[in-house]
């Protein structure tokens, strides 16, 4: 930025500073520098990134440039690109983030593939699948599985009154019916939703302490530490869930949780101690653990 700025009077055409951007992020060591600068110039600009190139002799003027330079800071100062955009892509489609709500990731978008699979596989012929989506954040993982299975109700509970206003414009944008309710899903439900789920789908805060410490600045200076925090060990949230998940579920219903990829052994151990069978774990495409179902069949 600083040569951006050093040659005040320079007169920027678009593709100059396209190339500046580039290396000057490239030479700070961001990922993907062309990309940054693709996306970071398109959103100032209002163009596509197509139309980046079939205008690259466009001249900036100062009002275009001066945008350009302020979305150019906030990405220095290692603000997710997601943010600055106020957008991103989960599932193939589009959701609105803001830094109230986690970053869609795309691990998670195999325990949304899960789901469906198991509901198209087994629950055919069931007219009302009852599924509650726990820790919706942005509604990623509920609005996917709505968009894609007609025969689901849908619920989605955060802690977050901040995530759930973001999830309800995106589930308004998708035009889908999402329940939303804010409640912590670590002490007991209200009785409306006893035993009434077949499906919990949840990717919860699966982070230890020393690892919060060591995550890059775009993560642990930007994300809601809500989303992400979850004891010493990362384990928490599913320990003390263990408890909440036969309350919620019908009996034969399942549980799918999103793992940290050295977590799926514990998480295994807990949940069938606590009566849980049935147990598949499923890896990404390199090979990590990334998603866990678990089934109540117990009264
Ligand atoms: C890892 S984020 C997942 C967000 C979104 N479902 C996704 O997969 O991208 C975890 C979410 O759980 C929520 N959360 C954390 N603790 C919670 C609790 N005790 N009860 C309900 N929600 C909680 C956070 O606010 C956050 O939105």
């Amino acid at each position: 930025m600083s040569q951006v700025s050093v040659e005040k009077n320079k007169k920027w055409r678009l593709i100059e500073l396209l190339n500046t951007t580039t290396d000057y992020l490239s030479e700070r060591e961001f990922e993907d520098a062309r990309l940054n600068a693709e996306r970071l110039l398109s959103h100032a600009l209002g163009l596509s990134r197509v139309e980046l190139y079939t205008n690259f002799d466009k001249p900036l003027t100062a009002d275009e440039l001066n945008v350009c330079r302020a979305l150019l800071k906030r990405r220095m100062a290692h603000e997710p690109l997601q943010y600055i955009l106020g957008e991103t892509e989960f599932y193939s489609l589009p959701f609105k983030v803001t830094q109230d709500v986690f970053i869609p990731r795309p691990e998670t978008e195999l325990l949304v593939e899960k789901v469906i699979e198991h509901c198209s596989a087994q629950y055919a012929d069931q007219t009302d699948i009852q599924i509650v989506d726990v820790g919706a954040g942005s509604g990623n993982i509920a609005i996917s599985i709505a968009k894609n299975i007609e025969n689901t109700i849908l619920t989605a509970v955060d802690i977050s009154r901040d995530a759930l206003k973001i999830a309800y414009g995106n589930a308004q944008a998708h035009e889908v019916d999402v329940k939303l309710k804010e409640l912590d899903a670590l002490k007991p439900w209200p009785a409306e939703y006893s035993r009434a789920f077949d499906f919990v789908v949840c990717n919860p805060p699966y982070i230890g302490f020393s690892e919060y410490e060591s995550l890059q600045p775009e993560i642990k200076n930007y994300e809601p530490k809500i989303s992400l925090l979850s004891g010493n060990d990362g384990l928490d949230f599913y320990r003390k869930f263990a408890n909440i998940a036969p309350t919620l579920l019908k009996q034969g219903g399942y549980v799918f949780f999103e793992i940290g990829e050295r977590q799926a052994a514990s998480v295994k151990n807990i949940y069938a101690d606590c009566g849980f069978s049935g147990i598949s774990i499923y890896n990404d495409l390199a090979g990590k653990n990334r998603v866990i179902k678990m089934q109540w069949a117990r009264n």
